[in-house]
């Protein structure tokens, strides 16, 4: 048996307790970040102790280059440690006598539909599932991928994979056959793990059909996947004329629960990848984005506790999706490293109506609960009696996360949901940083500023550049980059490290390039004012403009599209497109629905432009490249804000946009 290095941990916490802040003053913070950024090495060794590991780092385990001009970009942590993610959330805490703590409270479509798993339910099962994946020949570094909606097989499968050492690859189940092609075949799964399909609101999305509709693009595409895993929904079952592929598919229910309940968990390298996910950039395809197991484990396990002063048994509830990043640190990894019970929501918001999140926040007494603003945003309009009907005493912790939050946003979060009473750490981060990056911590010695991520995690140092890459000290605005490496980063791009180098490293040599903007004040709180790239934020998802660019000229009556995110009062940004059609006859109603349903088929219904405006011509450079600012003030009705427009080839086209507009 392993030896469980430390299993101290405090073990009864309720969600009404008071208890002191994890960190309980400035100078406490003060202290550690500065411990953590003049030695990473002995700092993160130290959080690192709080985990379970068959082998502990070398000492000097931490090694990085961040610098394009001395040799290749990499970084390591924990070097000649071995661990198991899965072991470290789950065995752990049942070993410490924590089994019949829930672990899953689920809640399904409709409120009536509940699932209470408890830790060594999980354990059992994802065990089973483990043990399921050994049977199908999938070994340690396969990559298995995960096209579910909100269950709790969700997050057990990705457990299972880490447990057997195989990577996983969650996408979102709200992409097309098309996209789920694309990434099932650039990293080679064989095993495909699905449900039949989902209620979203009122209304059923065929997710086996979509599966069946990707796995022959795979075959055209000369990859073959083995099988499909089906989870049976019942108040979803397979849609008409969607079937079962005998050689190809089987039913969790008949194949799992036959298999043992025990998996001995492989110990794998720190550096082993643990999972990929896809994510926009600001050209070409979706990114694989690496992230690898002992740095991330450490690295979510301790932003975890400390960004939203987490102990175990906390009732924890993030509104995120699995499909993306924070659906995997801060729904799976994170809280259940810290022993946490997590509410897995598998609805939307607003269904029934608008106090569904008020009524679960009420009803599983919700201690910490992490939102997007564009959730916030939609819904405040409908005034405060919808929320305070609701009991939120339970309430301590507020996150948001995913774009910038706005004052009104921020104040109505703080007054009417969180009665004051709630810090809220607005978590500045991204795919690739892995783990939170910029956020407040929640104790009351830490100064809230309304729309401010704050100041940096333990171990990472934004910087501010100019765009010569100078380094603007003290308060002032520039590109926001990282100096130094911190544990949960991204490792590399799959199969793409110069891709990985040209994207984040060769900007500015020496650091991360983030892709946002932002802004320091006289107290040295960060401000993020958003991309500087070519990615727009639509409802807290990065989408790049060059995806749905490149859907939209796929189709064989566009000869041309240019695609800019423009400002919308819910979503943050929403989709704007250019189209110059090869034939302007087609100009009209129909010709919009037939590109909107293109996108969708191609990309799926979040990457759906708002508005297709029609372009005889698009605005160039006269070396041809499309002036995308003047296309946003076009596009925003500011057009006596366009600036100089004297290197275009044909500033007349300008006008010509300008009378388009609404046509
Ligand atoms: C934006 C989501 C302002 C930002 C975790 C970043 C934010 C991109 C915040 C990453 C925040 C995320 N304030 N902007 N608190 N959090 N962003 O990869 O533009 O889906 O670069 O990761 O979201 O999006 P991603």
């Amino acid at each position: 048996m392993h030896r469980l290095q430390v299993l101290s941990k405090q073990l009864t916490s309720g969600a009404f307790t008071e208890r002191p802040s994890t960190i309980s003053s400035s100078a406490d913070y003060e202290r550690l970040y500065k411990r953590s950024i003049e030695d990473p090495n002995g700092f993160w060794a130290e959080m690192a102790k709080d985990f379970v590991w068959s082998k502990t780092w070398d000492k000097d385990h931490f090694k990085s280059n961040f610098d394009v001009n001395n040799g290749p970009i990499f970084t390591h942590w924990f070097k000649g440690g071995k661990t198991n993610i899965a072991f470290n959330c789950l065995d752990r805490w049942v070993a410490a006598g924590r089994g019949s703590q829930p672990c899953f409270l689920w809640e399904g479509n409709e409120p009536h539909q509940q699932r209470t798993m408890t830790y060594s339910d999980v354990l059992a099962e994802v065990c089973r599932l483990s043990n399921w994946l050994l049977s199908q020949g999938v070994k340690m570094g396969d990559t298995v991928s995960l096209y579910l909606p909100m269950v709790c097989e969700l997050p057990i499968a990705m457990l299972a994979c880490a447990r057997i050492g195989a990577v996983h690859s969650v996408i979102f189940a709200g992409f097309s056959a098309d996209s789920l092609a694309q990434r099932i075949m650039d990293c080679k799964s064989r095993v495909v793990i699905t449900s039949t399909g989902t209620m979203r609101g009122t209304k059923p999305v065929d997710l086996k059909g979509i599966v069946d509709k990707a796995l022959d693009l795979c075959n055209k595409g000369g990859h073959k996947v083995d099988r499909a895993l089906v989870v049976e929904d019942s108040s979803c079952p397979l849609q008409p004329g969607v079937g079962f592929q005998a050689s190809r598919d089987v039913w969790w229910h008949q194949h799992i629960p036959q298999q043992a309940a025990q998996c001995e968990p492989t110990w794998v390298d720190s550096e082993q990848p643990l999972f990929l996910l896809y994510t926009s950039g600001s050209t070409g395809n979706p990114k694989g984005v690496v992230h690898t197991t002992g740095g991330y484990m450490v690295g979510a396990g301790v932003s975890t506790k400390y960004v939203f002063d987490m102990q175990p048994g906390d009732v924890y509830w993030s509104t995120a999706d699995c499909g993306w990043i924070t659906g995997h640190t801060y729904l799976t990894y994170g809280p259940l490293l810290n022993g946490a019970v997590c509410v897995l929501f598998g609805s939307t918001p607003t269904y029934p109506d608008q106090t569904r999140c008020w009524q679960v926040i009420e009803k599983y007494k919700v201690r910490q609960f992490y939102t997007a603003p564009t959730l916030l945003r939609s819904l405040l309009q409908h005034g405060d009696d919808w929320v305070t009907k609701y009991d939120r005493s339970s309430l301590r912790v507020l996150g948001s996360v995913g774009e910038p939050i706005n004052e009104h946003a921020w104040h109505w979060f703080h007054e009417v949901v969180g009665e004051k009473r709630c810090p809220i750490v607005d978590t500045w981060w991204q795919t690739e940083t892995g783990t939170h990056m910029i956020t407040p911590l929640p104790g009351s010695w830490c100064k809230l500023k309304p729309g401010s991520a704050s100041l940096p995690f333990f171990g990472v140092q934004p910087v501010l550049l100019s765009p010569e890459g100078k380094e603007v000290t003290g308060h002032g605005e520039g590109i926001l980059a990282i100096k130094g490496a911190w544990p949960g980063m991204a490792r590399t791009l799959h199969n793409d490290h110069g891709r990985y180098e040209s994207t984040y490293f060769a900007p500015f040599s020496g650091y991360y390039f983030t892709g946002d903007g932002a802004r320091r004040d006289e107290d040295g709180y960060i401000w993020i004012t958003g991309r500087v790239d070519d990615v727009i934020n639509v409802s807290g998802h990065r989408i790049g403009t060059a995806e749905v660019e490149g859907a939209l000229a796929e189709h064989p009556l566009c000869a041309e599209a240019a695609v800019v995110g423009v400002d919308h009062p819910i979503k943050g940004q929403s989709i704007y497109a250019y189209v110059t059609l090869t034939d302007a006859q087609r100009q009209g109603k129909e010709m919009r629905q037939i590109l909107v349903d293109h996108v969708r088929k191609t990309i799926g219904p979040f990457a759906v432009p708002d508005v297709i405006h029609w372009a005889p011509s698009l605005p160039k450079t006269r070396s041809g490249k499309i002036m995308r600012r003047v296309l946003r003030k076009v596009a925003m009705g500011q057009e006596k804000e366009l600036g100089d427009v004297s290197t275009l080839a044909d500033p007349s086209v300008v006008d010509l946009l300008i009378s388009l507009r609404g046509e």
